[in-house]
């Protein structure tokens, strides 16, 4: 398991296909998923993570399982998301969180990391290629937003 950023109560890593069970209390959860078009079936979440994992090799980045230190189980995810908006590749950060871990910041602290993480390294990686998600930056939203991160140029 790799593990990519961590903060002061939490780690994120990428996921594997063993965090099918963990993933599934989150996104299959008709309440957590109300925006959603309908909460996701057990079999997407198992294509879900093989797409992420997919992303990883290609990308570097995608949303990464939230694991609380102190804990063993997967509790959410947050990273980085490819978003076309208005014909332009940005990154957005995304998160999901298990219902019963909401309301404590956590997904403002798994925010922070990965905006962090989008103007540091991944910036610093792309620096010089060629890729469709050139002109990038940050999207904020939600617990984003309250970092105050605003949108910024070329990450
Ligand atoms: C969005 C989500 C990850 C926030 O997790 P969290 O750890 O409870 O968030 P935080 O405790 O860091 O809260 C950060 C702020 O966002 C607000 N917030 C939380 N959920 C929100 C929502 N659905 N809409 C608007 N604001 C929200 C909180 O009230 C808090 O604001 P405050 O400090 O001014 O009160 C969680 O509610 C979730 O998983 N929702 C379902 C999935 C989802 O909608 N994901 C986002 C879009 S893909």
């Amino acid at each position: 398991m790799k593990t990519i950023l961590e903060t002061e109560r939490l780690t994120l890593r990428e996921f594997t296909p063993s965090d099918v069970d963990d993933l599934s209390l989150v996104l299959c959860d008709r309440e957590n998923m109300r925006f959603y078009p309908n909460p996701f079936e057990r079999s997407h979440v198992e294509r879900w993570i093989e797409w992420s994992r997919d992303l990883y090799q290609r990308d570097g980045f995608r949303l990464w399982a939230m694991r609380l230190k102190d804990e063993h189980q997967v509790i959410g995810d947050c990273g980085l998301i490819l978003q076309d908006v208005d014909g332009l590749t940005e990154v957005e950060i995304g998160y999901h969180l298990r219902r019963d871990r909401q309301g404590r910041g956590l997904a403002t602290e798994a925010a922070r990391a990965c905006c962090d993480f989008a103007l540091g390294s991944l910036g610093e990686a792309n620096r010089d290629l060629a890729h469709p998600a050139r002109e990038r930056s940050v999207t904020p939203s939600g617990p984003a937003k309250r970092n105050d991160h605003r949108k910024r140029d070329a990450v």
